[in-house]
């Protein structure tokens, strides 16, 4: 593989229109952050760019929800998300912003030379047009009912509930969510992008060429586009916020929020260039430089697709790899910040690491847990307990272990200093670490070059592990209780420790991509510059100089308590239903939440009414299902026996609330295994239009076991 002159990294920009949660940090971010490190280690030229989307209607949106300006709210989310970005070891080279005017210049050039060349289609066509506020409405100012699912909250753009991508035409009885009236059709005119006219190259460039080297998923995901057939995108919209149209003939309206945030990477680039003194064109023009877009899936097609075709036409060099991550969901659900479902970097940070004192490694906690499951090839799972697993169970036992060990043993039975190596005495074990060292730092090596940054952070934890099996086979302390009666003890104990003492340097080096935090505390340990966490420094035995005093260990990562673990559950549930009760109770009336469809179920006669035993119970115990957010155990007195009863419920009641209450009991349905455990019966339970559940309950309380008909 040769290596390429110069690279040009680029992470997702993300809106900047409310906080960004974990599931991101995992998709883009802390991927991109580790390869990049990964790069600068190994002294290439190496640019990272990001910044915040600013534009598209999702920032008006929440303006509105805020009550506030679409330029307040970005002012708002830019400085914090950029804090939090820091906060969590992601080393951008420039956070850029999309509202800055460099990059209005850029788009509005961009666009203007697409549109000279006649790289760019017109087309008039009617679009929705609501007459109460005289606006064209915005996809996700349109709501209906989905074509597909029958959902009647869909947006104009896409249905959240099937998931499935619509155009405001498809909605059913579609209304304008700024009046709540029925929109009319209005003719409007805008630019296009003829996407038909490129699949070739598109064939060509990514179904020939990088079939192999792409992961199969965005392979996949470009296949289906290009099969399904390529249509031209309008690159213009109706809209007041955004970079403007720079045409005579295109006043009012302003680019595709998708048409201008990609270019942000070239704005990025140039002010970055600005701000260092460098030449920016090379890295978007000569084809030296490797350009490489982390993403999660949901922004494939903008990326392979759409805009290689903008770069190709605007003569810059393209994309060699778009690693895209699947999605990151959490205990269970998919991760959502509207519906309360997330972690926030911001919540983290505040309540992990600034508690802490921003000691004891606990971004790095964080990083190390979200590379350990990232989704790489498949949807993963952030569960708390998981987490807590992998810092106990790797971090803390394993990693740390292995270095606190070392600069204990260190201190004790080599006076702080390196201790000399006696070759006599060295064994095929020493020889065995030495090897382990260099063939793990090939492996890490290819793993990253290959974007298989879960693969290489076990590879490295692994290395670890060897460490500690080396020690344990030598058992330097069982040496020092021997040196009156072994004149060779001590000697052995030096090889050991000279051996333990350069594993460690070396794990600093190959851990520095994923833990930077904590290769710096280590590099603070062995009293070494940064410099030493240079790649090419990996895979030797002389990191560190015979006789040099290092300093006391120092502690890298904390154990995460069963009792912190159990507050952040609690509190995602209780954030879910916060959450929730201001959703229902914010709706604005233009924008009225439909009922839920309480239709009548089909008719029954008597008798088959008469087949259900229902009775009245008393909870008399109440606990979470392990592993099943929406499920409480429930042990329900029904006068002659007593039944354990799984019921949906937890994310509405806490189990201790519920004890003592009395429920209706269906006491003769046939008994059901979830998770393991055999419920016997069902609760009554009311719903509202909200979904709030309530209890169905005899007016009064009445002995347990009494009968209902
Ligand atoms: N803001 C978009 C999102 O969060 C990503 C934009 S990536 C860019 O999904 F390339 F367009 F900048
Ligand atoms: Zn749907």
């Amino acid at each position: 593989m040769n290596t390429p002159k110069r690279y040009l990294i680029t992470a997702a920009l993300p809106y900047a229109n409310g906080l960004k949660h974990i599931g991101h940090l995992a998709g883009a971010y802390l991927p991109a952050d580790i390869y990049v490190r990964y790069l600068k280690a190994q002294k290439r030229d190496v640019v990272f760019v990001c910044g915040s989307d600013e534009h598209g209607t999702a920032i008006p949106i929440q303006a509105t929800k805020e009550g506030t300006t679409a330029q307040a709210i970005i002012d708002k989310y830019h400085p914090i998300i950029e804090q939090n970005f820091k906060d969590l070891g992601i080393q951008f080279d420039i956070y850029h912003r999309t509202s800055d005017p460099l990059h209005h210049e850029t788009a509005a050039e961009f666009f203007t030379n697409l549109e000279a060349k006649g790289d760019l289609e017109t087309k008039t066509t009617e679009q929705y047009f609501d007459e109460a506020s005289q606006t064209f409405l915005a996809d996700r100012y349109i709501k209906g009912t989905c074509p597909n699912c029958a959902h009647k909250e869909a947006y104009g753009d896409q249905c959240e509930k099937c998931g499935k991508s619509l155009s405001p035409e498809e909605l059913i009885n579609p209304v304008s969510t700024l009046s709540g009236n029925t929109p009319i059709k209005k003719e409007t005119t805008h630019w296009y992008l003829p996407l038909n006219k490129h699949e070739d190259f598109l064939r060509e460039w990514i179904l020939n060429d990088h079939a192999k080297d792409w992961r199969a998923a965005v392979v996949g995901q470009c296949k289906s586009w290009i099969d399904g057939g390529l249509q031209a995108r309008a690159v213009t919209r109706d809209l007041d916020w955004g970079v403007k149209v720079p045409l005579a003939s295109g006043a009012g309206k302003v680019l595709y929020v998708w048409f201008d945030a990609p270019i942000g990477y070239i704005s990025a680039t140039k002010q970055w260039a600005l701000n260092t003194g460098k030449d920016w064109t090379p890295y978007w023009n000569d084809k030296e430089t490797k350009l490489v877009h982390f993403i999660g899936k949901d922004n494939i097609v903008f990326h392979c697709i759409i805009f290689p075709i903008m770069l190709k036409l605007n003569g810059n060099i393209l994309p060699e790899n778009i690693p895209a991550n699947e999605f990151m969901n959490l205990e269970g659900d998919k991760m959502s910040t509207s519906k309360g479902w997330s972690i926030e970097m911001d919540d983290y940070i505040n309540k992990w690491i600034k508690k802490d004192n921003g000691g004891n490694g606990l971004a790095d906690s964080l990083r190390f847990y979200l590379t350990a499951i990232a989704p790489e090839s498949k949807d993963s799972e952030f569960t708390w307990k998981g987490f807590q697993e992998s810092v106990n169970g790797e971090l803390v036992s394993i990693f740390a272990n292995f270095v606190n060990r070392t600069w204990v043993l260190m201190h004790k039975l080599c006076k702080g200093k390196v201790p000399p190596i006696h070759t006599d005495l060295l064994d095929d074990e020493d020889q065995a670490i030495l090897i382990s060292v260099k063939e793990s730092k090939e492996k890490i090596t290819e793993l990253l070059e290959l974007y298989k940054f879960r693969e290489a952070q076990f590879e490295v934890i692994n290395l670890a592990r060897i460490g500690n099996q080396y020690m344990q086979k030598k058992e330097p302390w069982i040496l020092a209780k021997q040196l009156d009666s072994d004149p060779t003890a001590q000697a052995k104990i030096d090889n050991c420790m000279h051996a333990c003492l350069q594993l460690c340097a070396n794990l600093a080096i190959l851990m520095n991509p994923f833990l930077p935090f904590t290769s710096k505390k280590m590099c603070y340990m062995m009293k070494v510059v940064d410099k030493m966490l240079e790649w090419e420094n990996a895979g030797g035995f002389n990191l560190l100089k015979v006789g040099y005093s290092l300093r006391p260990p120092e502690l890298l990562f904390r154990k995460i308590e069963d009792e912190e673990i159990e507050a952040e559950l609690t509190q995602l549930r209780s954030n879910l239903i916060a959450k929730k009760n201001t959703m229902d109770s914010n709706t604005p009336a233009a924008n009225p939440s439909e009922p839920k469809d309480k239709s009548l179920k089909s008719e029954i006669v008597f008798d088959d009414f008469g087949k259900i035993d229902l009775r009245v119970g008393t909870i008399i115990e109440a606990k979470k299902v392990e592993k099943a957010d929406k499920l409480l155990q429930l042990e329900v007195d029904l006068g002659t026996e007593k039944r354990t009863i799984l019921s949906g419920i937890a994310m509405h009641f806490e189990p201790a609330a519920i004890i003592g209450k009395q429920v209706v009991v269906v006491a003769n349905l046939a008994p059901r295994k979830m998770r393991g455990i055999e419920s016997k019966g069902m609760i009554l339970m009311a719903e509202d239009a909200n979904g709030k559940l309530y209890f169905v309950q005899p007016s009064e309380a009445i002995a347990a076991g009494s009968t209902i008909s």
